[in-house]
This record gives structure tokens, sequence and C-alpha cells, in this order.
């Protein structure tokens, strides 16, 4: 059997993992709002017409921010139109995705939502469309106390303490040229300084992230990250990545390889803010905000055809991504990625949360249930909690068409002091051999391995769905240390979580 080895030493620290790491993203997208976490006359809704099913599921997944309310959305958001009495709320085109937007739900709605699922917001303002003066007045809206236009306005609304709201994003791939009021990056570079200048004047505690590139192949990456900063860089905390993959040509050896790219996309971003923190021999530096990742390519002609064929409508069936197994495999790739870079990477968002490319999906009539994704997450969110530590590994390769040859075993290992548990995240995208695993744990004395979860299935293709699970994690029976060393298998194609506890 190939054998790999993992060196976990208790003093080599790379960075606590900031929470927000295991951020989401809620749109006003097809059916992520409207039949997804809000549906009046559903069996499982409250008062407020929120799904309780869904709400359950979203609250396992222990979320602590979500980014709303878009995305491509934002760059023609009224915010005005969506707060207020519901009699006086007028649905409207909605042109990033050629819907109609009813309005029902809005800013106050998924405050009311994100309370009862312990998240906070993390608000995209329109510098599409709108611009400086219009995010002004939406943050005073939700976060100025009282005795002005919009905190009055709030208020009556019927919503007395300000929203508070701490993480704001300062529009939405304005770089795409499917985005509406997209920019160049001398536009956008100094819009985003001027409105960043503004909102932190209105309120100096809030953290602002800039738009980066809309993915690493867009043509001007990374020099628009670089010149936008340069404007920005004073008044910014935060610039933004957003990444999907997917394996459209059925090579899965090198659609599980794409990990490598996230990871070079991370370090070209981590350059270029260092590159113009050095230019402008600032002392701040500009960390990570991975606010929109994820798998995204099977329910692409879908879209195409409901947004060219058959648009205006309420919540349509888009972007309804089915994951199967190797899917999993893949977020779990880069969930790793994500925590192995904590230093600088400090939010991230999967992208998206229910129905629109989610870990959660509904049943219109029916139940909601769970993708293959949300194993993976769930597990990192539940468990990679504390401190990551420099995992050195040797692992076998393998060669694939596209990224040459790249390692079977790709790991991280997170360090919770208090709880005093280890877990070591690691993923065998070897899709043929199984490989003995070593972890050399010396200098984590009396730690024992508690459990060993693991997302495994024969078929790469498997899918979840309402009537049931064909994709779902197991405990493997797991052993003892032996001086120090802890040796179990990944087997081929899995995802694993060891978690090591102090007896
Ligand atoms: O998440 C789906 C879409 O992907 C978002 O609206 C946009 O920001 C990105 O292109």
């Amino acid at each position: 059997m190939k054998k790999a080895r993992m060196i976990v030493d208790k003093a080599f620290r790379v960075a606590p993992v900031d929470k927000r790491i295991y951020g989401s993203f809620i749109e006003h997208l097809g059916r992520a709002v409207y039949g997804g976490i809000y549906q009046p006359g559903h069996p499982s809704a409250d008062e407020n017409g929120f799904r309780q099913d869904v709400l359950q599921l979203v609250k396992e997944l222990n979320v602590p921010v979500i980014r709303y309310p878009g995305g491509n959305f934002v760059s023609n958001f009224f915010w005005e139109d969506s707060v207020g009495p519901l009699e006086n709320r007028k649905p409207r085109l909605e042109l990033a995705w050629r819907s109609l937007e009813p309005n029902t739900f809005g800013l106050g709605e998924f405050a009311k939502w994100t309370k009862e699922v312990g998240a906070e917001t993390m608000m995209a303002v329109n510098l599409g469309t709108r611009g400086t003066a219009d995010a002004c007045n939406l943050l005073e809206y939700c976060n100025h106390p009282s005795g002005t236009k919009y905190s009055d306005l709030r208020i009556s609304h019927g919503v007395k303490d300000p929203y508070n709201i701490k993480l704001w994003c300062l529009g939405n791939e304005m770089d795409g040229e499917w985005q509406l009021g997209r920019k160049t990056m001398d536009e956008y570079g100094r819009l985003a300084e001027e409105t960043a200048k503004a909102m932190k004047l209105i309120d100096p505690t809030i953290e602002l992230v800039s738009c980066g590139s809309s993915f690493m192949e867009m043509p001007t990456f990374p020099q628009w990250e670089a010149t936008t900063l340069e404007y920005d860089y004073d008044y910014v905390d935060y610039i933004s990545m957003h990444q999907y993959y997917g394996n459209p040509e059925n090579n899965t050896d090198d659609y599980l390889a794409s990990a490598e790219d996230m990871d070079a996309f991370i370090r070209t971003v981590i350059a270029a803010c260092d590159f113009v923190k050095a230019k402008k021999r600032g002392r701040k530096n500009i960390n990570l905000s991975f606010d929109e990742w994820n798998v995204w390519f099977h329910s692409k002609k879908e879209e195409e055809d409901i947004t060219t064929n058959h648009p205006w409508q309420v919540a349509p069936h888009l972007l309804e991504d089915h994951y199967n197994f190797e899917d999993a495999l893949m977020v779990g790739l880069m969930l790793i990625t994500l925590l192995r870079h904590a230093d600088r990477v400090k939010i991230a968002c999967l992208a998206q949360l229910v129905n629109v490319i989610a870990p959660v999906m509904t049943e219109p009539d029916g139940a909601a249930w769970r993708q293959t994704i949300y194993y993976p997450f769930l597990h990192a969110s539940r468990y990679g909690r504390g401190t990551v530590l420099e995992l050195l590994t040797d692992s076998p390769v393998h060669t694939t068409q596209k990224h040459g040859e790249i390692s079977d075993i790709l790991g991280v290992a997170v360090f919770n002091e208090e709880q005093e548990e280890l877990t070591i995240f690691a993923v065998n995208r070897n899709l043929k051999e199984d490989v003995e695993l070593t972890v050399d744990l010396r200098t984590f004395e009396c730690y024992e391995p508690a459990e060993h979860i693991v997302l495994a299935c024969d078929d790469l293709k498997a899918e979840n769905s309402a009537a049931g699970e064909n994709v779902s994690p197991v405990q493997k029976s797991c052993g003892r240390t032996e001086n120090g060393f802890y040796r179990t298998v990944l087997g081929k194609a899995s995802w694993n979580v060891i978690r090591m506890k102090k007896n």
C-alpha cells in the first residue's frame, strides 16, 4: 500500500482560525429566499414565514456570518424597496437574474432570520447602478441609533435598536462584464475609496471589503487587485475573492487537483496586498475575504435557458446544482486550502446556503434535505475551530493531465487548545489507491484518537436527494497511538476527519 507521513507539532502555529471562515451567503436569486429560507404557508413555516426545517439544517452548520443580499443582485438593489410596511412594497424587475423580485422579504426580515440562525450579517452595498450616497443612506438606516432621516425611518419600521452590521462589501464583482454598472479598475478604485471614506465617517467601527477580481481567470487579474487597493488601501480591511470549480469535462483527477489553483490564487492575492502595503509604506495588512467559493457547473444550461427564455418569474429554479460525492471531496479540499491560509484568509463564504448552489435544498411542498457537500462543511465548521498548525506532509503522488503530478493527500491540522482537541482534516484524492498514513504526534502527549469520520462512496457521481442519502459520513474504527505515532488508512477518494483528544 502507498504510504504517507505527517508531522504535527504544537509549537508550530500558522494562525488562529477566524470563525468567519465558516461564513455563507444568501442572495435574492432563484429559490434561496422565496421557497428556501422563507415560505409562508409551508407546513414547517413559523409566524414569520421562516421554514423551520431549513433553519434546523442551517443552524447545525453553525454559520457565523451570512453575506446578503448579493451577489450580482446587489448591483441593482434598491434597498428602500425592501423595507417598511409590506402593503407598500412593490415588485421590481430583477435584472441580474431576470426574475421578478416581490420584495416581501427584505432587510428587516433577513435581520430577524439571522438572529434565529445566530449569525451576523455581511451586507453588500450597490456600487453598480448606485453609489456613495446610497451606501451611506443604507449604513445610516442600519447602524445609526436615531435622530436622522434614515435612522428614524428604521425606527418608524418598528426597529428601535440599530442593526449594528459590522461587515460591509463595497459592491460585487465590479470587473465582470455581466455586472450591472461594471467599472474599470480606476473607476472602481476611486468609487470604493470615496465610499469607504464616507462610510467610515458614519461608523468607524465597521470593516470594509474591497472588490477583488471576479475570479482568477479574469484578464485583469491580478492587476485589478493592485490598482484598486492603491486607491482604497487606507480605508478598507479586506479584499474579496470569488472562485467556483467544476468538472464539466468529467476528469475527476484534474477536478480535485484544482485545489492547487485555489492555493495559487490565494498566494497571488496575498502578494498583491503586500505589494500595495509596501508601496504605501503601510502598516496594516489587507486580509482576504473569500466570500464566494463552491462547486458550480451542474446547472449552467438550465440557468441560461431560464434567464434567456423564461424571464420575470418569482423564485425560478436557478443554479440548483445537485452535488455528487466527488463534489463533496472538492468542497473538502477547498476547506482545507482556506484553513491552510488562516493567517490571511479571515472571512470565507460558502456560496450559497439554500437551494442556490447550496448544501441545503428544499422541496417546495416537502422537506429540506442535505446535499453531499453539507458534510465536509459541517465537519470543518464543527471541529475546525482553534489554531491551524503547520502540517508537514510527505505524500505519494499521482499524475493528472492538466496539473501534472499532485499529492495524493492534502490535509490541515487544527488545534483547539481550550478543548484539548486536535483535528486533522485530510482528503485522499487518489481515486484508485488507499494510502497508509502515519502521523507523528510526539508533542501531543496523552492525546489519543477519539474518532475518525469518513465520507466515502464507491460511486463518485452518487447524489443525495429528498428521498434519502447515498453519501453520508460513517465512523471508522480508530486504534491508539504508539510511542507518539498514529497509524491509519485513508481510503481511496475519501474525506477524513481524525479527532484526537487528551486523555
Ligand atoms: O453565487 C452566484 C453568483 O456568482 C453571484 O451572484 C455572483 O457574485 C457570482 O458570479
